[in-house]
């Protein structure tokens, strides 16, 4: 893929971060949150290509959109929002915390998938990647590009192309991405799995989710 311009849904740690590791990647970044005003800070981090408005700006503008909020958000997003989102391939990194997001929390960690196809049933339609749900902001703000063997990221999708997004975007910043497998797969690394919030290395990762090696290239 070639993927160019980034839409992101949410710029706060995680999505902010991100964000900000894209833009010096090269990629275009368009940030957005309820309140686009507040991020001129994010945008001047992110570089010349980087700018911020909407949550509807965002997702047109994105070859590939980064929904980077917490689960309870969900319940916001408008049914025009949601048809934005059809067709796209999001990269979700929601987790669920009942403690913050109340009963869609709940529902989320019942759901017997897992949370990538509980949030697949909140926007039908949407190519939903999931990635970078489970490495903590800070751990990326410090540790990437610096010496030392880069963090692994889990990913699971059903959609090829979206599997190759993340992979692509991962490797971009300075990530060693994982495909764990379909979207189901993203159950193992959901909160609460031996792998979340490690920042554990990939061949660390790949040994504790029992996948192979990676082939030599
Ligand atoms: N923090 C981490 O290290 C980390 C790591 C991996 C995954 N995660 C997960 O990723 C998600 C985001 O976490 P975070 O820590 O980055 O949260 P955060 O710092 O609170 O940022 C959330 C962002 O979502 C925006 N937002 C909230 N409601 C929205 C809505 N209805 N529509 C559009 N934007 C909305 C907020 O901006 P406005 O209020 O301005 O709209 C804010 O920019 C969570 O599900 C979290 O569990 C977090």
């Amino acid at each position: 893929m070639n993927i160019r311009k980034i839409g992101i849904v949410g710029s706060g740690h995680i999505g902010g971060t991100l964000g900000i590791l894209l833009g010096k990647a090269g990629y275009e970044v368009f940030f957005s949150s309820r309140h686009p005003e507040a991020l001129q800070d994010l945008v001047k981090k992110a570089g010349p290509k980087a700018r911020a408005g909407s949550v509807r700006e965002a997702i047109a503008f994105g070859d590939v959109v980064l929904v980077s909020i917490p689960m309870k958000a969900f319940h916001d997003l408008d049914a025009a929002t949601k048809d934005a989102l059809k067709g796209k391939i999001v990269i979700d990194t929601s987790n669920p915390y009942p403690e913050r997001d109340g009963q869609i929390a709940e529902e989320a960690k019942r759901h017997p998938g897992g949370t990538g196809p509980f949030v697949a049933r909140l926007l039908p339609g949407a190519r939903i990647v999931r990635a970078f749900n489970t490495v903590y902001f800070d751990d990326l703000r410090k540790t990437v590009n610096k010496k030392g063997e880069r963090i692994g990221i889990p990913i699971a999708s059903d959609d090829e192309e979206g599997l190759a997004a993340a992979m692509e975007l991962a490797e971009n910043v300075g990530l060693e991405p994982v495909v764990v497998g379909g979207l189901s797969t993203s159950k193992q690394f959901d909160v609460g799995s031996a792998v979340y919030t490690t920042s554990a290395p990939a061949r660390e990762l790949r040994e504790k989710l029992h996948l192979k090696e990676k082939a030599e290239a």
